[in-house]
Order: C-alpha cells, then sequence, then structure tokens
C-alpha cells in the first residue's frame, strides 16, 4: 500500500504581495531532502553547522514575523481541530506561533537547536529546550502533536515520539519557495505507509497533517 494523501481546496487565498520565489537549488532543499531520506543525513559537523547558522540569524529572524508565518498553522489547528494536550514544536526559531499552540493546548514545548533562537522567543508560559530535532530529548509517545513550520523532518524521531493516536502537521510558510521545503506528498512518502495524510494550500503556504489515525476522514472535505 502507497503512503494516502488527501488534498483539500483552499481556502485562504495567497497574498497579492507574495514574496518572491526561492531558488529550488538553495542549499538547504538538500539538506532538508537528505534528513528526510535517512538519519545518516544528519551528522554532528552538520548539526553544528545548521546552528551556527541560525545563531548567526537569530538577532533580526523576529522581524521576519507576520501573518503570513502564522496564518497556515491557525487554518489546520482550525479545520482539524486537533485533538490532545502535549505539543511539542520542532525548530520553533524565535517563537512565531509558540501563543497559537499555547491558547489550544495545554502542554506545549518549544525546541531549537540554536540557543540565539530561543533567547529572543516570545514564549508566553510555554517550555523552551535547546535540543536536537534529530536526537530528541522526549520519551517514545511523548506528544499528542508534533508542529515543524519551516523545519527539518527527522522521520524516525517524529514517529518515535507521537503517542500512538498523535497527529504531525508540516508548514511551509511560503510553500515551495520555503527554504526548508518539502513537498506534502515527500512527506507523506518519508513518514511511510502507516501514516495517511491531509494537505491544503493556504495564504502564501501550505500545511499537512499526518497520522496512523487520521480522524479528519470523518469531518469536512474528505
Ligand atoms: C527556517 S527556521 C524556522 C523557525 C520558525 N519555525 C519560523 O518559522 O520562524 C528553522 C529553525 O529550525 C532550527 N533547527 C534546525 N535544525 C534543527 C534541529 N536539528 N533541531 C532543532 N531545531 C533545528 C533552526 O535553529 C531554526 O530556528
Amino acid at each position: 500500500m502507497s503512503p494516502r494523501l488527501t488534498k483539500w481546496e483552499r481556502v485562504l487565498p495567497e497574498r497579492p504581495d507574495r514574496p518572491e520565489g526561492v531558488n529550488t537549488s538553495h542549499p538547504m532543499r538538500a539538506v532538508v531532502e537528505q534528513i528526510a531520506s535517512s538519519p545518516q543525513g544528519w551528522t554532528p559537523e552538520r548539526s553544528a553547522k545548521v546552528r551556527d547558522l541560525f545563531d548567526s540569524m537569530a538577532e533580526d529572524w523576529a522581524e521576519r514575523n507576520g501573518p503570513d508565518r502564522t496564518e497556515a498553522l491557525a487554518e489546520v489547528l482550525e479545520r482539524l481541530a486537533l485533538p490532545g494536550r502535549r505539543c511539542l514544536e520542532v525548530g520553533c526559531g524565535t517563537g512565531s506561533v509558540l501563543g497559537i499552540l499555547a491558547d489550544r493546548f495545554d502542554a506545549v514545548v518549544g525546541l531549537d537547536l540554536a540557543m540565539g533562537m530561543l533567547q529572543r522567543a516570545d514564549c508566553g508560559g510555554v517550555s523552551l529546550i535547546q535540543g536536537d530535532a534529530g536526537r530528541l530529548p522526549f520519551a517514545d509517545g511523548s506528544f499528542d502533536l508534533i508542529v515543524a513550520v519551516n523545519a527539518f523532518l527527522f522521520p524516525a524521531e517524529y514517529k518515535r515520539v507521537l503517542a500512538p493516536s498523535g497527529n504531525l502537521v508540516f508548514v511551509s510558510t511560503n510553500g515551495d519557495r520555503t527554504p526548508i521545503y518539502l513537498s506534502p506528498e515527500r512527506v507523506a512518502e518519508a513518514l511511510g505507509e502507516e501514516f495517511s495524510g491531509v494537505s491544503a494550500e493556504s495564504g502564501n503556504g501550505v500545511w499537512s497533517c499526518f497520522s496512523r489515525h487520521p480522524f479528519w476522514e470523518e469531518a469536512e472535505g474528505a
């Protein structure tokens, strides 16, 4: 059986002022693909290099925050009414979506590799942890929801720390122009056939949600 992915209709229109496209040869494209393909794609050297890169961008990262950073995630949370209490955001950066996660979930953890990012995070009561999403410092089945916004996909680790009925939400806030980008089809493939997914374009971005138990098939649009 091949991985299942259902596409839902767009609700939020693209913005007329959508930023110009990202060159698909952006160096992050190769990195995100290698990591999704194999845990061997994430070496200690690469981890240190990525950490240093994002530390160097941390000072003005929050200036990039705007509606296009949050609208696709807000839409998937609303449309799917995602269940659960315990939520982990991997690669949370300066915390652009931690507030909307904290509004919906009882226990939210933001994790990032780069301390410079976390030091500037607006966390509003959320727990922040410096750590590596490729080696998550959590027990198996710890979270009902994992959120990755413009962040790397580490399939084995995310599957390990998700509860059996948990969900993974993967958002690219500038769609296929996002430097750290995987298509919903590629995320589905990397997660494997035990997961089913749903995705939609949303504003300037695209979201997808994956689960071993796709409860949304009972809901709108399926
Ligand atoms: C493109 S930024 C996105 C930040 C934030 N999600 C946003 O959309 O504004 C990618 C983030 O992932 C973090 N990151 C990269 N590799 C990581 C890893 N292995 N574990 C945890 N965080 C990581 C970076 O430090 C950076 O903050």
